[in-house]
């Protein structure tokens, strides 16, 4: 299966889908950010993946959404992963790949989510809560943020974590274990939609 992953960071999430899903079931056909030079694509050039700068004006350098749209779509690409891409998916996009776009968001949807819920931020939210577990949630992408169907969830405990930047990092873990085994099941074809509810098929 054909797939594109955006990025807005260091692409640590990217790796471990480069890293931990076999070659024999994925193939990242491109690497998008909404960055000119975003840290992630030098992940791209040592696997020597097409990367591209979308933006929803005109910029030098940026293709729009629908250029690149046509290009995924030309290219077979089945599943759109966003791996810490920070700009909202426009319309036309999620039309485009209707239950094909999936997102992982460093906490337990639907708490500590929404507008501004991003980094650090997600995670000092948790931590003043004084919650006792955070963990990271893969959803599907609809026009609202963070409330598409939630595809799986990975809980860690945060009772002893002192500071929000420990709980990220706990947190992360889990994102490196979690996004890569739900990109394989949906290479294999294990991702369904039950009576509503988004489901990983045994
Ligand atoms: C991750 O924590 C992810 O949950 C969030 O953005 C961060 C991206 O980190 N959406 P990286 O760029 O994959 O290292």
């Amino acid at each position: 299966m054909k797939i594109a992953v955006f990025v807005s960071g260091r692409g640590s999430n990217l790796r471990a889908i480069l890293e931990k899903v076999p070659a024999s079931k994925i193939k990242v056909a491109a690497i998008v950010s909404d960055k000119a030079d975003c840290p992630a694509f030098s992940i791209a050039e040592e696997w020597g993946i097409n990367t591209f700068s979308v933006s929803q004006n005109e910029k030098e350098n940026f293709i729009t959404y629908s250029f690149l749209i046509e290009k995924l779509k030309n290219e077979n690409v089945e599943l759109i992963v966003l791996a810490g891409f920070l700009k909202k998916i426009p319309d036309e996009l999620i039309d485009s790949f209707h239950n094909r776009i999936i997102n992982i968001h460093p906490a337990l949807l639907p708490l500590f989510g929404g507008r501004g819920m991003y980094g650090i931020n997600v995670h000092r939210a948790v931590f003043d809560s004084n919650v006792k577990v955070s963990g990271a949630t893969i959803h599907f992408v609809n026009k609202i943020y963070d409330s598409g169907l939630i595809i799986a969830q990975r809980a860690v405990g945060i009772d002893d974590a002192e500071t929000p930047e420990e709980i990220a990092a706990r947190v992360l873990k889990v994102e490196h274990e979690l996004l890569p085994f739900v990109v394989e099941k949906f290479a294999d074809g294990k991702v369904a939609i039950v009576n509503s509810r988004a489901r990983i098929l045994d």
